[in-house]
């Protein structure tokens, strides 16, 4: 038997949660961001599943796009942090990527070359993140150079939210406000909704929303939302009980001895670590699903295995299976419990653990 560790990726639940999110913004186009190869999840097979019905994808570099391009797909292709350099022009005219242009360096580069075809521009306003963008002025002097530019031929202002995901956080208010103040008669598309502005803000669910996280099936809000609570997890995260140890109440369990058995108790071993992207720092506690029944964290978690507490399930035996994330366990409970955020996990999960991928039911 091999190493039962693997994440298992749902594509017709990521399908379902971007319909969702079209759901949620029917006027508005979407743009599935599948950066950091979709948030981990495999961006080849997560596109090439979406390809017929996404309005565009979203990824980080001009690496992340080709490598979508050159697997077939031929949807519009958002760089959201525009280009690096500027020979990155070449391949974005060849194919007709979209180029966020958030600084004055990348208008020079756009400026100093003549593209064969025009360049579709989404010009980033930086309206309070303080992380890209234009301030005020500057992005109307962009935005008034490349309006007169003969070789720009879509000009989309664009912003992002600090705040999003605390729906309640006046910031994203102020935020929308100056991205309508500085884009007033600008007779444009735009773009400002993430995730969490998708479920939580309707007042920005237009132009092109850009959710991201909501597509992996898990809600960025820090509390319940309808919407958010109807989304599907795409990553099960999955591996065995490879051992089974039977401790006297006071034993300790691995390193550190962190964990002392409160009364005769029987642990687990799982085949998974760190090494595979499962939190270091996840406390005793943080849930798990063994052979569908909940369990816990127990004992700190190592390279290549950790320790969970069997007495939930006193049939459990090796090779039962274990849910680490997934439709039981949500990662957002797991990352709570290991002081993170689900993008993190969805993101660490190692090149060591094999993606494979449900059949349709
Ligand atoms: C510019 C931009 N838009 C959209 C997204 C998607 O965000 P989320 O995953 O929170 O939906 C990201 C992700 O970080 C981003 O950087």
């Amino acid at each position: 038997m091999s190493r039962p560790t693997r994440a298992v990726i749902d594509r017709a639940a990521f399908v379902y949660n971007y319909r969702h999110a079209k759901s949620l913004a029917p006027d508005a186009r979407a743009v599935a961001v599948v950066k950091a190869n979709a948030y981990g999840h495999g961006a080849v097979a997560l596109s090439r599943a979406l390809a017929d019905e996404a309005d565009a994808f979203g990824v980080a570099c001009i690496e992340e796009a080709k490598e979508l391009r050159a697997a077939g797909i031929h949807n519009d292709i958002v760089l959201l942090e525009g280009v690096f350099e500027p020979d990155e022009l070449v391949d974005v005219d060849v194919e007709q990527f979209i180029q966020v242009v958030h600084a004055e360096h990348q208008l020079r580069w756009l400026l100093d070359r003549r593209p064969r075809r025009p360049y579709r521009v989404w010009l980033k306003l930086d309206s309070g993140m303080h992380r890209l963008g234009f301030d005020n002025e500057g992005f109307h002097s962009a935005y008034a150079t490349l309006r007169d530019c003969a070789h720009v031929a879509e000009l989309v202002p664009v912003t992002h939210f600090a705040c999003a995901d605390e729906t309640d956080n006046a910031y994203t208010q102020r935020q929308l406000e100056v991205f309508r103040s500085a884009t007033q008669g600008l007779a444009n598309d735009f773009s400002v909704a993430n995730s969490a502005a998708t479920l939580g803000l309707p007042a920005t669910r237009g132009g092109w929303i850009r959710p991201g996280i909501m597509l992996y099936g898990a809600s960025p809000l820090g509390q319940a939302n309808p919407s958010g609570d109807l989304l599907r997890p795409v990553m099960r995260l999955e591996s065995a009980i490879i051992a089974i140890r039977d401790l006297a109440a006071g034993e300790a369990v691995g390193y550190g001895r962190r964990f002392i058995c409160e009364r005769p108790m029987r642990v687990g071993v799982v085949a998974i670590g760190y090494g595979d992207g499962y939190p270091r720092h996840a406390e005793d506690g943080t849930p798990v699903a063994i052979d569908g029944v909940r369990s816990r964290v127990v004992g700190r978690v190592s390279m290549d295995m950790m320790t969970v507490d069997l007495s939930p399930v006193p049939d459990a035996h090796v090779g039962s299976v274990v849910e680490l994330w997934g439709e039981q366990i949500l990662a957002n409970e797991v990352a709570w419990h290991a002081d993170t955020i689900a993008y993190e996990l969805f993101t660490g999960v190692t090149r060591r653990v094999p993606l494979t991928y449900r059949e349709p039911a």
